[in-house]
């Protein structure tokens, strides 16, 4: 194929390649900020990832084709993310340094956080903020691990669809916090203007994991996302990220306890879940059927109340203020009020699409995924953002 462009990159595209389905949204930079051009959700072909393991990437690739062109996608910039359940994330206080030198003392000092050979991973670091640990001024970084193994299956995808190379390839967890920026700061009423630090190639930018704007309050924020099969959380003081975690219990746990009161099949058990929340949001309640799905929601507040007593410990930190609650699972009627009165914390759901001018023509759809969204409008956001 031959072809021009003239002038800086209009579009930006996120992919991300959950467990259970493949989100899309491409931004374009406008005049008056990034409009919504494109959005999708596709459930993956039977045997695409079995037990939350990518089986077969080649099946991935024809699915971002096939959309392409039905969509008629521009690769002009293109983002993606490797789940934060196969990556290791470590917060390291280190004495103040130039790049290069910081470098170097992170590679150091990541042989005692990562189980596998370093040449087998790729590692990448974030300037996070500047903390007092025990009278000393200290440099707080993020180092990021993958396994070029995961990176390579991630880029490979990509590759085979014409992107030769990825705008970013970020994780996770992290562009979940640059979709929700602007509705934190819309809620804390803090400065807009995101800085952000930019580790180095090969694993993405790593920006919106530290400090952002002027913001000086002392807020505790945790960013919570139940997607399928994991649940990410996220603790940011002061809009910098301090803790993060992965736990393995998600929506899925809650198909699968479904499936086994009701005797279903998975598949069964999934669309009665989904349908039965979109009936109780019209009104039409299943009382036994919600206790059957509230019971699952305890137990993910269990573990999250556990990294919550963690990250406190660590940090002496007494209180966590808020919740922003996100993934596909958050779309559950009432799971903020559930999951606010088994942590005794308020608990709100996100907006990603706060700042975002909408002109889909499936509009409604896209405002009822909005929380699934998140990951494919962070890393979406990256590349109007990078132009700015
Ligand atoms: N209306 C709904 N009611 C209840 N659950 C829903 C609804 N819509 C989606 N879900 C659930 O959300 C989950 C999918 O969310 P999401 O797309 O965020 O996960 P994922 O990115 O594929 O998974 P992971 O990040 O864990 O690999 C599924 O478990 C699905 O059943
Ligand atoms: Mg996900």
């Amino acid at each position: 194929m031959f072809g021009f462009r003239f002038g800086p990159p209009k579009f930006s595209l996120g992919v991300d390649i959950g467990s259970s389905a493949l989100k899309y949204v491409m931004l374009k930079k406008g005049k008056t900020g990034p409009e919504v051009v494109a959005a999708g959700i596709e459930a993956y072909p039977e045997g695409v990832f079995v037990d939350g393991i990518m089986q077969d990437p080649n099946a991935i690739s024809q699915m971002i084709k096939n959309i392409k062109k039905e969509q008629n996608l521009k690769f002009e910039q293109v983002f993606t993310s490797i789940a934060s359940q196969n990556t290791i994330l470590c917060f390291l206080p280190l004495p103040e340094m130039e790049d290069e030198e910081l470098k170097h003392a992170i590679e150091g000092e990541a042989e005692q956080y990562v189980p596998y050979p370093l040449e087998t991973v790729n590692l990448n670091f974030a300037r996070l903020a500047k903390v007092e640990q025990d009278g000393t001024s200290r440099l707080l970084c993020l180092l990021a691990v993958a396994q070029k193994e995961q990176v390579e299956s991630i880029v490979g995808i990509f590759r085979s669809v014409g992107v030769k190379q990825l705008d970013a390839l970020d994780i996770d967890s992290l562009a979940i916090i640059n979709s929700l920026e602007k509705f934190m700061k819309r809620k804390s009423g803090a400065g807009d203007e995101a800085i952000a630090e930019e580790g180095d190639e090969p694993m993405g930018t790593m920006s919106g994991v530290g400090p952002s704007g002027d913001i000086g309050d002392d807020e505790v924020v945790a960013i919570v996302c139940i997607g399928a099969r994991s649940t990410i959380i996220n603790v940011l003081k002061g809009h910098v990220l301090r803790f993060s975690r992965n736990v393995q219990i998600s929506g899925n746990n809650i198909t699968e306890v479904i499936r086994s009161v009701y005797k279903f099949t998975f598949t069964e058990a999934e669309t009665t879940k989904i349908e039965k929340s979109v009936a109780s949001v019209q009104g039409e309640v299943d009382q036994e059927f919600l206790d059957v799905v509230h019971t699952t929601i305890e137990e993910i507040a269990g573990e999250i109340r556990r990294s919550f007593d963690y990250f406190k410990a660590q940090h002496r930190e007494p209180l966590i203020h808020r919740v922003i609650l996100t993934g596909g699972t958050a779309k559950i009627k009432d799971i903020d009020k559930l999951l606010s009165s088994e942590l005794s914390v308020e608990v709100v759901l996100g907006d990603p699409s706060i700042g975002l001018i909408r002109s889909l023509p499936s509009e409604d759809a896209f405002i009822e995924n909005l929380q699934q969204y998140s990951v494919a409008i962070g890393l979406a956001l990256r590349g109007v953002e990078a132009n700015d």
